[in-house]
């Protein structure tokens, strides 16, 4: 059981879609981060329509904290072409219910404490947090895909994306979110990487069920596929290796600490860094590539084979 706060971006579609495959995903948040939020909030919204899987999505915050939004289009697709999610049809009305204020319903009622994972930048999650102290206790555990502790950043030399998007609202959660927080970072999901043609292959089970969905997959992961390192070495999917460690934690090492994301400054905004050995967090150092790989290929395989709700099985 959990709930996605995301801002797709075509991993984070892989991420939902290995969720969809995997559990039951009691809502999903979007936020502005690789798009601006109407965009990455119509793409999770379209695909879940699209697979037929009866998960609420809300639309959350336009901007970071205190930053203006900066976007990345050019990894994920231009603005406009909605990574070819645009072929999908529309899905439903946007709910009048804000992110936050829906995160903070879902934790306050459930019977059980259940997982947040977030795959973008964490305003949504620390408004949240920040916000409704009861029923953030309510969260199990925080999984995030952010920073790059051993290594460069993909937007700065030092930081990646998520982190610098929203730097106030990262340092934020992991000084002050009171959960256990799992961080995995650039430095760790960029050693798993799909080849073009693997990534064909997910977009390939979807099209023998739901043509429409398959073919707006394919379009999107041969994009972002072809912006790759080259076809031997392959992509990164880094947000559904977060979902990965929410698995099976043990397929990851973990350093435990007290760790900072700065604020600002030319060359050091969205920069995790380590203040302290003993902490509250911990941020992933190592993982098991062969293991995170073939489970995320088989939850991506187990979407495409979901029947939808009142479809026969
Ligand atoms: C992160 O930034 C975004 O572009 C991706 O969706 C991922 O969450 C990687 O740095
Ligand atoms: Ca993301």
């Amino acid at each position: 059981m959990v709930w996605a706060d995301m801002d797709p971006g075509v991993d984070d579609i892989a991420a939902l879609l290995a969720l969809v495959g995997t559990t039951e995903l009691v809502g999903v948040s979007t936020v502005a981060g690789n798009h601006a939020l109407a965009d990455t909030d119509a793409h999770a919204r379209r695909v879940l329509a699209a697979l037929g899987v009866p998960v609420p999505v809300y639309a959350g915050s336009e901007r970071p904290l205190h930053w203006p939004l900066e976007t990345a289009g050019t990894v994920h697709g231009p603005a406009g072409r909605l990574l070819g999610l645009d072929r999908l049809p529309p899905a439903g009305p946007v709910p009048s219910v804000h992110a936050v204020d829906a995160l903070r319903e879902a934790f306050a009622r459930a019977a059980e404490p259940f997982d947040l994972i977030a795959t973008g930048p964490l305003t949504n999650v620390a408004r949240f947090l920040a916000g409704s102290p009861a029923a953030a206790r309510r969260v199990r555990a925080l999984w995030v895909m952010g920073g790059s502790l051993a290594r460069g950043g993909n937007i700065s030399p030092l930081a990646e994306f998520n982190f610098y998007v929203d730097p106030h609202a990262a340092d934020w959660v992991l000084r002050e979110a009171p959960v256990p927080v799992y961080v995995v970072g650039l430095d760790v999901t960029e050693r798993v990487r799909w080849t073009a043609a693997e990534l064909e292959r997910w977009a390939d089970a979807f099209a023998a069920v739901r043509p429409a969905l398959g073919a707006a997959l394919a379009a999107m992961f041969g994009y972002y596929a072809g912006r790759g390192d080259g076809p031997e070495r392959g992509v990164a999917v880094h947000d559904a290796v977060a979902v990965a460690a929410w698995h099976r934690p043990t397929w990851f090492a973990w350093r435990r600490g007290r760790f900072r994301v700065e604020p600002g400054g030319r060359d050091t905004r969205g920069w995790l860094w380590q203040e302290r050995d003993d902490g509250p967090v911990a941020v992933a150092t190592d993982v098991d590539v062969t293991a995170v790989k073939a489970w995320v290929d088989a939850a991506v395989l187990r979407a495409a084979a979901r029947r939808g709700a009142g479809e026969e099985q």
